[in-house]
């Protein structure tokens, strides 16, 4: 087949414990649902390293499996390697941007580096997946709105680039 191309995803937020990780298990239901499990690979990370070796917090888990979705990524710290080994680096908002492109080996790698919102189709007002950890609920059902809006249009990103 022409378009079978691997693309390698790290979603990247600063704890790994809410943002990322829920990004990471919508986009695993969507790229199922896509049948594309075999195209797509999906890790996720945090600029701090202090929740490594955590299950998501358990309002990200609750808020999430309301939706069918089942968070079970352990916290891991983001690392210089991670340029080498993923195709695109997500990140949820500015201070993400600069902690992940401070990391960078070359100038080149840059180009690897995105804002979640950029996949949005349906949030134009969101600049940045905003931080949930201080808010309440809906903190995390507007977090789970704009990942739900941005993982299906970074599918269609993907389908586009493997054809
Ligand atoms: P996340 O949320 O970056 O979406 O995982 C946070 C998790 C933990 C902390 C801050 C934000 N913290 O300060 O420990």
């Amino acid at each position: 087949m022409s378009n079978s191309k691997l693309t390698r995803i790290l979603f990247v937020c600063l704890g790994n414990i809410c943002r990322s990780p829920a990004a990471h298990g919508v986009m695993e239901d969507v790229v199922a649902a896509h049948g594309m499990g075999d195209r797509v690979e999906i890790d996720s990370a945090g600029t701090y390293g202090g929740h490594a070796g955590d299950l998501p917090d358990p309002r990200m888990r609750t808020a999430a499996s309301r939706r069918g979705y089942n968070l079970t990524h352990r916290a891991r710290k983001f690392r210089e390697e991670d340029f080498l080994q993923f195709d695109k680096i997500i990140v949820m908002d500015d201070m993400n941007y600069e902690n992940v492109t401070r990391l960078a080996p070359e100038r080149a790698y840059l180009s690897k580096v995105y804002r979640f919102v950029e996949f949005c189709r349906h949030h134009p007002e969101w600049s940045y997946v905003p931080d949930p950890y201080y808010e309440g609920r809906e903190g995390f059902e507007l977090v789970l709105d704009l990942l739900e809006d941005g993982c299906e249009g970074l599918m269609e990103e993907i389908k586009k680039e493997s054809v």
